[in-house]
């Protein structure tokens, strides 16, 4: 396959941030739940990063769709979420795990909008804040 493949690029710049999550969604690797997960966030700064799931053996060193799309615009030097999509084959739109919501919630605003999204093309779009009521905070490790 070659280097420039679709499926092989991690960042297809003029595709909506859907088709990018479902792009990167084929380079998952989840041998152990058979579940891909896809995920795509713009940055603040206007740029697309994009994650997926990569599952390991010892089961709890997987990391998570958005864990890694995160971890890029970070290594990246971009700082702040605009907008996420996260798509994976499940038969309802499927919503970031419990740690996923706090990792988000680190780097973007209450009112981010949230797609998420079946391979089978429902989407539900919600907010990064209505995902995490009460979430824990800087403000939490006031003196
Ligand atoms: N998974 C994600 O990548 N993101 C989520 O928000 C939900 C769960 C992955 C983790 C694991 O590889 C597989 O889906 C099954 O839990």
């Amino acid at each position: 396959m070659r280097a420039d493949d679709p499926v092989r690029r991690a960042v297809m710049p003029d595709a909506t941030l859907i088709d990018q999550a479902t792009q990167v969604r084929l380079n998952a690797h989840a041998p152990y739940s058979n579940f891909k997960v896809g995920c795509a966030i713009r940055s603040v700064e206007g740029n697309v990063y994009v994650g997926c799931n990569v599952e390991n053996v010892a089961y709890p060193e997987g990391t998570c769709a958005e864990a890694g799309a995160i971890a890029a615009m970070i290594a990246a030097g971009d700082t702040r979420i605009a907008e996420v999509a996260v798509i994976a084959g499940s038969p309802a739109p499927v919503p970031p795990c419990g740690g996923c919501r706090q990792k988000l919630a680190e780097f973007a605003d209450g009112d981010t909008p949230i797609t998420m999204a079946t391979t089978q093309g429902a989407t539900q779009v919600t907010q990064v804040g209505a995902l995490l009521p009460g979430q824990f905070t800087a403000a939490h490790m006031a003196e």
